[in-house]
């Protein structure tokens, strides 16, 4: 029995305007995780939120928000977004020289420790660092913006983590152009999390339930799982 499937709806496709009642309205859905994408305008070229707004939404909701930071430096950072309500922190192999001190800084703030890496960086930039973490992301498109198309060479490295991981309680989770479509890629080389920004967040919150309801069963089904 692999670890249990998750959906991570990503609230960089939320309505910035409202986004407390946004998490609320896809964890009322059926959503797992909130999944928080921040940007620092310079590890990626792009600008979210920071601290303070993940500490705002924790009031919303007690779901898991697994906090992904596409910014560079990480370190001096990471206690700030622990304080404001992070269960799981997630940083960039690509984003300093030194993932070792980051991964352990996460875990000595008592957090849940991920990693991750671009699409072009290799499945053997974490091997490293494997019995440090509780997740491995793999980026299945170039971060920085939500709407691209799921790169499909990221099942290949889905699958390589996997066997890596083997014997290993460690969460795989795929992030970019998650669908209906595309998670049966990602969840069939053995990823167990889904972050979808753009699939979810779609057609108003009327929409929500059945979004992540399309792409949980579509994952469940690769995964051998009835509906
Ligand atoms: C990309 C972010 C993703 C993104 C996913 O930099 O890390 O979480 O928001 O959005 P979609 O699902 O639209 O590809
Ligand atoms: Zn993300």
């Amino acid at each position: 029995m692999g670890k249990a499937l998750r959906i991570a709806p990503s609230i960089l496709a939320a309505d910035f305007s409202r986004l407390g009642e946004e998490v609320r309205a896809v964890i009322d859905a059926g959503a797992d995780w909130i999944h928080v994408d921040v940007m620092d305008g310079h590890f990626v070229p792009n600008i979210t939120i920071g601290p303070d707004v993940v500490r705002a939404l924790r009031r919303h909701t007690d779901a898991v928000f697994d906090v992904h930071l596409m910014i560079a430096p990480c370190d001096p950072y990471l206690e700030a977004f622990a304080k404001a309500g992070a269960d799981i922190i997630t940083v960039h192999v690509e984003s300093g020289p030194h993932v070792h001190r980051s991964l352990q800084a996460i875990r000595a703030l008592g957090k849940k420790v991920g990693v991750t890496m671009n699409p072009g960086t290799p499945v053997s930039a974490v091997e490293s660092v494997i019995d440090l973490v509780d997740l491995v992301l793999v980026m299945s498109v170039n971060p920085g913006f939500g709407g691209q198309t799921f790169i499909r060479s990221a099942a290949d490295k889905v699958a390589a983590l996997r066997a890596l991981c083997a014997g290993r309680p460690i969460d795989i989770e795929v992030d970019g152009g998650i669908t209906a479509q595309t998670a049966p890629l990602a969840v069939g080389a053995g990823a167990n999390v889904l972050v979808a920004g753009s699939a979810i967040f779609a057609g108003g919150a009327g929409a929500y339930g059945a979004n992540i309801a399309a792409i949980r069963h579509a994952a469940q089904a690769a995964r051998g799982e009835a509906a």
